[in-house]
Parts: C-alpha cells; sequence; structure tokens
C-alpha cells in the first residue's frame, strides 16, 4: 500500500496517547487517514493528539478501555467490529514493575496477557472477518530471545505474541497481511518518565543514565528514538510482499 493511499483508510491504534504509538500517529497523520485513537488512562494526552491531527484526519476520535477489565474489553471489541478498519497496530502493553519468578501468580499472569496477548489477538479476529482485506502490526520486544529471567510474564507474553503474529501470517493469508516490530531501548519504561514526581535517586539516576548507558551497549552507539521504529511502520505498510516477519529495531543490541 502507498502511503499517500492512507487518506481513504481507517488505523486503529492501541495505547496511542503517548511515547512510540503517539510518535506513529503524528508522522502518519501526514497522509491523512482516519484515526481511532485507543487509550487506557492517558485522556488528556490522548484529547491533545486528536486535536492535533483531526483537522487533517477528519472523523478520527479516542476511545478508552482498560483491556484488563473483562467489560470494558469486550465493550471496546464490540465497538470497533462495527468499524472498517483497514490496518491495527499493536501498541499497548502492560509491562509491570514487580513481575519476577518469585511474584509469579494467576492474577498477574492473567492480567498480562489479556493486555499483551488476548486483546490484540481479539482485536485482529474481529476487525479482520475472513474475506476482509488489511494489514496488522504487532509490537513485540527485541530481547525476547535471550531467556531473561526478569519482566518475567511480560516476556512470555511477548514470546506467544510473537509466535501469534507468524501464525495470523500463515492464517489470515492472502488478504491480511500480520507483522511486527520489536523495539529495542528506544524509550525509558514509562515509570521512569514522570521524572519530576520521581523521589527516589537511584530512579532519577536511571533516567538520566537511560540513554548513555544503553549507547555503549549497543553496537552501533546511537540511543534509541521513535524515529526509527516510524521507519519500520512505515516499511511494513509499504511493502506488500511482507508478511509474517518480526524487524527488531534495536540498534543490534540483540544480535
Ligand atoms: N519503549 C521501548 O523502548 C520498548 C522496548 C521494547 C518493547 N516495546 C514495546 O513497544 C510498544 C510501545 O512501547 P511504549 O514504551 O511506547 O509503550 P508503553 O508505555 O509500554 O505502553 C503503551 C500504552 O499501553 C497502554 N496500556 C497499558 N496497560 C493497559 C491496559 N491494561 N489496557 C489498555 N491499555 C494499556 C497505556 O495507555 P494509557 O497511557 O492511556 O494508560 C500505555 O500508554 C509496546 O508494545 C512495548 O511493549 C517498547
Amino acid at each position: 500500500m502507498n502511503l499517500e493511499d492512507l487518506h481513504n483508510k481507517t488505523i486503529l491504534i492501541t495505547g496511542s496517547a503517548k511515547r512510540i504509538a503517539r510518535e506513529i500517529v503524528l508522522d502518519l497523520s501526514k497522509y491523512k487517514p482516519r484515526f481511532i485513537l485507543h487509550y487506557r488512562n492517558a485522556v488528556k494526552e490522548v484529547e491533545e493528539l486528536l486535536n492535533e491531527v483531526k483537522t487533517f484526519c477528519s472523523e478520527s476520535y479516542y476511545i478508552k478501555a482498560d483491556f484488563s477489565v473483562r467489560q470494558e474489553r469486550d465493550d471496546f471489541i464490540k465497538r470497533i467490529s462495527q468499524e472498517n478498519i483497514d490496518i491495527v497496530i499493536n501498541s499497548a502493553s502492560v509491562f509491570p514493575k514487580m513481575d519476577t519468578w518469585n511474584n509469579f501468580d494467576y492474577e498477574l499472569f492473567q492480567k498480562v496477557f489479556d493486555v499483551n496477548l488476548y486483546t490484540p489477538a481479539s482485536i485482529i479476529k474481529h476487525v479482520f472477518p475472513k474475506g476482509k482485506k488489511g494489514i496488522v502490526i504487532n509490537f513485540l520486544d527485541a530481547s525476547l530471545d535471550f531467556n531473561f529471567t526478569d519482566h518475567f510474564i511480560y516476556r512470555l507474553s511477548k514470546i506467544s505474541f510473537e509466535k501469534l503474529t507468524y501464525m495470523l501470517a500463515k492464517e489470515l493469508a492472502p488478504d491480511v497481511r500480520v507483522n511486527a516490530i520489536s523495539p529495542g531501548a528506544i524509550l525509558p519504561p514509562a515509570q521512569l518518565n514522570e521524572y519530576d514526581q520521581i523521589e527516589e535517586k537511584k530512579e532519577k539516576e536511571e533516567i538520566i543514565n537511560f540513554y548513555e548507558k544503553s549507547k555503549q551497549k549497543i553496537p552501533l552507539k546511537i540511543s534509541g528514538d521513535p524515529k526509527y521504529i516510524i521507519h519500520a511502520v512505515r516499511f511494513l505498510i509499504e511493502n506488500d510482499f511482507l508478511t509474517g516477519i518480526n524487524i527488531p529495531v534495536d540498534g543490534g543490541e540483540f544480535i
């Protein structure tokens, strides 16, 4: 699909109000698609984003849902099932801080898998019934092959999401192209972002050092930036001969 053709198209993007997904929305807005902007808590940010894009992207709107809450998730799926959506970008994700094997339990497992696997799978299922054409871009994580044990359930959920990407690429061909992007260290973890509100010196230092530290451990010795993700999003939208691929955007960190 040419990017210029986006002006006729509807793009659903989850977790769109902030960070990487917000930058994707701002970039693709140049082509004047209609956006359905999903958010969970960031109402102020999503309102601002919609205001920024709505002049060009007419009939765009935002929709709230916490994917870990069954009723909200079901209502969201019902609502988007009634839409004619061409592109789904599954970016929303939960990344719990205390997600270690020590804290492994059913409640946390259920929450993380509901948000990071079940909901994006369900979105794809309902947006693309048999015969409906489209494009899916799923967000994974570049570190998945290394079996790190921090963020235990998060990693399990993203590994499953990677397999789901490949399985759906087969299952939904030739109508839907299903690909993934695996970011490396693009932005510091979201919980470190509210810099002014952070009391703990250690966390402040973590933010300050994030880019410097990640630069040193990355073979390409440059900092992550959403612009590199945007490049991959554009590539996956444009290249009609790609399905079932996962693009690591990590500066070579996880070679
Ligand atoms: N940033 C990185 O460097 C990096 C590295 C590896 C992988 N990734 C992956 O790339 C994608 C984008 O990353 P990001 O850092 O920009 O995003 P993020 O901060 O991890 O999350 C994006 C959004 O997900 C939404 N979300 C969280 N819990 C939710 C829930 N229970 N229900 C519905 N929505 C929920 C939040 O929306 P609200 O703010 O509206 O509550 C949040 O803003 C994610 O899938 C992430 O796992 C990013």
